[in-house]
């Protein structure tokens, strides 16, 4: 980072404080307005989930579109992914409920890509069995959200090789020149990480009608360079939802990290883990003695345990104003948030490994292994236009 820059934001790194009003400006997204949000009620008939209430999700692109795709009847389908490089944490797996919430109320196809071939080229010290091995460990999690097992299509780009073939018509267009401008690319470069945006693209191709894809806003990249080619192509601009980054636990700026083992809650962790993380490292807004704080009360805005219960594990709106406001006037300490937020995640883990356990026995309906593709792709697939 620059002194003349505040933050940044690319796929592989973000850094800094990270002014999301002003990002929307930076990547030329649209914010995700009251507007669409209601029209998204509205056709849903559905209560809002909380990422969108919450304005988690907070930025799009042709969003208004899809809604009106599927208003009129032609419809649309989905597409997220995952780069296998480790465990998943709490803030990977956010986006996935996002998705699927947009599945169900829907009713729509989605694809998942697992990019095992980008960890190994972006990761010198991985090799390609490493990222297999997180390919299938991070499937089970993924499974375990719950998506539909009749419209959900997952496939690892190492074995579902059909990937190759959708990546080729944008990868004749997209030069050097421009790969290196959006993501940073140079001399020493590796041929895979150049090449690879075509394949992150490529399932945007899948079928003919407008894709919609739920991810944090560092992945715009590769879909800005989509939209560039799509139409002469023949296919839509694919449309996007983008989310702001789950903080870290020790501090409210920036993205949790999995090579920071301290900074994150995986979702493999143990009850007594997650109490010792939460207990030793989330950053609160606490003033430095409990006088001072009962006198001049907490600062929930710069609190990391009020940020998480805000994004995903206090879905109650009143009770979180409530929490507010006794934080601000200092009727409430700091170790009594840390332990109600240490109870309402390990009871999610608590859940989510019953549901990974029960995902074992599914994940084969949903996973393309090795020829036996899902029905859903089979009636879907007509290959790339030209
Ligand atoms: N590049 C993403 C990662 O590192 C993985 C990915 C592939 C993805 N296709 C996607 C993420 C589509 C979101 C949407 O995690």
């Amino acid at each position: 980072m620059t002194s003349l820059e505040d933050f940044i934001v690319t796929p592989w790194e973000v850094e800094g404080v990270v002014d999301y009003r002003k990002l929307i400006e930076r990547f030329g997204t649209q914010p995700l307005t009251d507007d669409l949000l209601k029209k998204t009620q509205e056709l849903t008939k559905s209560e809002l989930p909380i990422f969108l209430r919450r304005k988690f999700f907070f930025s799009h692109r042709d969003y208004d579109l899809v809604l009106k795709d599927y208003e009129e009847g032609r419809g649309f389908f989905l597409y997220t992914g995952r780069g296998p490089s480790g465990p998943m944490h709490i803030g990977h797996i956010i986006p996935f409920y996002m998705t699927k919430w947009l599945q169900e109320k829907f009713d729509v196809n989605l694809y998942i890509q697992i990019t095992d071939d980008e960890k190994f080229f972006f990761k010198p010290e991985l090799t390609l069995e490493d990222t297999r091995k997180w390919a299938l460990d991070n499937i089970l999690d993924i499974v375990a959200v719950g998506f539909n097992p009749d419209k959900t299509f997952i496939f690892q780009d190492s074995e579902f090789t059909k990937i190759y073939e959708m990546a080729l018509p944008i990868a004749k267009k997209v030069t050097f020149s421009t790969a290196r401008a959006v993501f940073g690319f140079n001399e020493q470069s590796k041929i895979g990480m150049i090449f690879f945006p075509a394949i992150q693209a490529a399932p945007t191709f899948f079928e003919r009608r407008r894709c919609l894809i739920p991810a944090a806003i560092d992945q715009d990249p590769y879909w800005r360079i989509q939209r560039d080619y799509a139409e002469s192509l023949g296919y839509y601009k694919t449309a996007a939802i983008h989310s702001k980054f789950f903080p870290p636990l020790t501090g409210i700026s920036g993205k949790m990290s999995a090579s920071k083992p301290e900074t994150a809650i995986y979702l493999t962790d143990s009850p007594e883990d997650v109490k010792r993380k939460i207990w030793k490292f989330a950053f609160t807004g606490g003033r430095a003695t409990a006088k001072e704080q009962r006198e001049k009360g907490g600062e929930p805005e710069k609190c990391v345990v009020f940020k998480w219960l805000e994004i995903f594990f206090e879905p109650d709106d009143k009770k979180l104003e409530e929490r507010y406001w006794a934080c601000k006037r200092g009727e409430i300490l700091c170790g009594e948030c840390k332990a109600y937020l240490t109870e309402k995640v390990i009871k999610f883990l608590d859940e989510h490994k019953r549901k990974r356990k029960d995902a074992e026995k599914v994940v084969d309906k949903v996973k393309y292994t090795g020829g036996l593709a899902s029905k859903m792709w089979e009636s879907t697939y007509q290959g790339p236009r030209r």
